[in-house]
């Protein structure tokens, strides 16, 4: 065992640039296949409902055992913070030595939960989508969507983006920054939900609604939807009779029932776990299949999993410790 004295603290800034998407879907399908093989400890999110201010907390603790890797993630959602002109989400990172319990490192999660949550999509695309896709729609243009968008374009040749949000501020400044970044493809600003649906072969929705506003009409044969924005009880973004004709994979069984796109409609008896057609994680190790024909519909249920949070942390960690970044503090020492 080699003693390790010192935790590294570690900022948005500090990570910001040192890894980047394509090695996080590496590590986060890694993830996701080490929970098929059964060798991960993940028990899903505590909640803590702050009503009075419309916002949650959750505490994710993961221990992936193989590779040795452990953390817990304290983070909140508080869809109202524009007004104060903070983020909807920020998270805090403890990174833990499985074989003491030292906290090797402190740092910033909101870089890391936007990085994770697009790698997790990136990996369900990779399996779920036909890989002919070209259009992608977007529904939300707000902290996530900029990793949704460059993770799926690892996975797929994407050509032409439609993107709605209701903030029209947000979508337009979305649109032109992207237009910049990606020439070569062309970003559509469109009116209605409808145009953002209507004809795409990938859908991404992350928005805070409760009311679904995807209709079954819109959606044509053969597209796969990733649900990211509906992650505690009550949310749901799309209309449930989309997920009775799809082929469901859920990033997490017992969080999705729990509080993911499928929530809703379990609750009221429109849907049932038996239509849920295994985890992310069985479609990883070939357990289950994340698309049988070209023309069926599948959804992809994200809540976000701890062990994702983990093994990016683990990531920045190790490549902050090589690049000598981030400031070591005597955290517990006399
Ligand atoms: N599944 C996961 O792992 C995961 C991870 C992170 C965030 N989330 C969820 O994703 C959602 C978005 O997170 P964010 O950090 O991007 O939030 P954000 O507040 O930065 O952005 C949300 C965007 O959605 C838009 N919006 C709200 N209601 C809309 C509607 N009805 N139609 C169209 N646009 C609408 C807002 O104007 C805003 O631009 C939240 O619900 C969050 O809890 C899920």
């Amino acid at each position: 065992m080699s003693l390790k004295l010192n935790t590294l603290l570690l900022s948005r800034r500090d990570i910001e640039g040192i890894i980047n998407m394509c090695e996080i879907i590496k590590v986060v399908e890694g993830a996701f296949r080490e929970k098929g093989l059964g060798r991960v400890q993940c028990p899903s999110k505590v909640y803590l409902y702050y009503e009075k201010y419309g916002g949650d907390l959750r505490v994710m603790p993961a221990f992936l055992e193989s590779i040795n890797v452990s953390a817990i993630k304290v983070v909140n959602v508080h869809p109202n913070n524009k007004k104060y002109n903070l983020p909807s989400i920020m998270a805090t990172i403890i990174l833990i030595d499985p074989e003491t319990g030292f906290p090797l490192s402190i740092m910033d999660g909101t870089l890391i939960t936007c990085m994770r949550t697009g790698a997790a999509t990136g990996v369900a695309t990779k399996y779920m989508s036909r890989k002919n896709s070209k259009v992608l729609g977007l529904i939300g243009a707000g902290a996530q969507a900029f990793y949704q968008l460059i993770a799926t374009l690892e996975v797929l040749k994407i050509e032409e983006v439609y993107v709605y949000d209701i903030d029209e501020k947000a979508k337009v400044n979305f649109v032109n920054m992207m237009s910049v970044q990606y020439p070569n493809i062309k970003f559509i600003a469109v009116e209605s939900e409808r145009e953002a649906v209507d004809g795409m072969d990938v859908i991404i929705t992350i928005t805070p609604t409760r009311e679904p506003h995807v209709k079954v009409e819109w959606i044509k044969a053969g597209t796969h939807i990733n649900a990211i924005g509906a992650d505690a009880p009550g949310k749901q973004e799309l209309d449930p009779e989309i997920l009775k004709k799809a082929r469901i994979i859920v990033d997490d069984m017992d969080q999705a029932i729990h509080s993911g796109e499928v929530n809703v409609p379990i609750t009221k008896g429109i849907l049932s776990k038996k239509d849920i057609c295994g985890e992310l994680a069985d479609v990883v190790i070939g357990k289950v299949k994340g698309r049988v024909s070209d023309d069926e519909i599948t959804i992809f249920d994200s809540t976000g999993v701890a062990i994702t949070d983990a093994v990016t942390a683990d990531l920045v960690y190790k490549r902050a410790k090589e690049l000598n970044i981030g400031m070591n503090i005597n955290l517990i020492f006399k």
